[in-house]
């Protein structure tokens, strides 16, 4: 196995925002190795709690090793962060704060056989959970063309979306596409002009959030989260594309509102309560040092908020 690596982003920007006292429960949606949780465990203190989702099998295992030493603390789940409700309630669990740090690990990239890197050759995958079976290939050479096109549009924000299908349609005739250094090729053969990134980086981003329903998981935790969190809790959310982090964005600004009435009541009848306090107005993003040691934190955006 190779060496896993994966340094955790905007560590003590995140650790200020989770606001962690001795003592306290948190749950981490997105464990990866482990580095976001160990500094979280540091700060709770022998007492505290920590329950830890990932639901990438080889991720939560390797972490599980690198934990070993707070064992009796934490609570392993191998499952969506979309079920946090469920899981919270099954195991009694009253958090008093919630970190997501969305999206890829490194080994996710570095390993050529989870088929996520248009850069490394291997097999079109892309799940985050092996029990999904939803796998890139299967979406590549059984979707229409116009079903390629709008996840290649609206997850990939790729203007070329239409030619990109075309060109897959087309390819996948002479035979299936099977690795990520095929598909890379046949968009690149689909793009026109010159551009700062890989014409395929679009594509597979757009692939990937289709693969692991990324948005719709994301919707519900954050509605989940709130659910589930203590009064004076905190929600800290990492993003790295700018589809995650308008939801955020958007769902923080609609619980800070004093009315959620139709615009033509006058008179406010819907006695909505505020949920949360944004503690970022702007979301933090990596300093030039850190986003030059570790090039995966430049588009990275911290959001927090604290439930009321
Ligand atoms: C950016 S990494 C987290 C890295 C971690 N903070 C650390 O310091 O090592 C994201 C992790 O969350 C997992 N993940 C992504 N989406 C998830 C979801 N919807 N439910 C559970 N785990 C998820 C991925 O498998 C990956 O291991």
């Amino acid at each position: 196995m190779p060496d896993l690596t994966h340094i955790p982003v905007l560590l003590n920007e995140t650790l200020d925002l989770l606001n962690l006292t001795a003592n306290t429960n948190v749950i981490d949606g997105t464990l990866g190795l482990g580095g976001h949780s160990a500094a979280i465990l540091e700060k709770i203190g022998p007492t505290g709690q920590l329950m830890a989702f990932d639901q990438d099998e080889r991720n939560l295992q390797e972490a599980k090793k690198r934990l070993k030493k707070y064992e009796n603390q934490i609570t392993f789940v191998h499952d969506n962060f979309e079920n946090l409700e469920e899981q919270v309630k099954k195991n009694n669990f009253q958090p008093d704060a919630i970190l997501l740090d969305l999206g890829l690990s490194s080994p996710h990239i570095e390993e050529a056989e989870r088929g996520f890197s248009f850069q490394k050759d291997g097999p079109l995958d892309m799940r985050f959970d092996q029990r999904s079976n939803v796998t890139a290939e299967k979406v590549v050479n059984s979707y229409s063309e116009k079903d390629l096109a709008d996840i290649i549009f609206h997850y990939g924000d790729e203007r070329r979306s239409r030619p990109i299908a075309k060109a897959i349609v087309e390819a996948r005739k002479e035979s299936p596409i099977t690795s990520t250094a095929q598909l890379a090729h046949i968009i690149a053969g689909a793009s026109k002009g010159k551009s700062k990134t890989h014409p395929a980086t679009q594509t597979f981003q757009a692939l990937r959030i289709y693969v692991n329903r990324e948005l719709e998981v994301l919707e519900k935790v954050l509605e989940s989260a709130l659910r589930v969190l203590k009064k004076g809790g905190r929600l800290v959310v990492i993003s790295y594309h700018s589809l995650e982090d308008r939801m955020v964005k958007r769902f923080f600004k609609d619980q800070v509102k004093n009315c959620i009435c139709p615009q033509e009541i006058l008179i406010c009848q819907c006695n909505f309560e505020k949920t949360l306090y944004i503690l970022t107005r702007k979301p933090i993003i990596p300093n030039r040092l850190e986003a030059s040691a570790n090039p995966r934190s430049r588009s990275a955006k911290l959001r927090g908020a604290e439930r009321l």
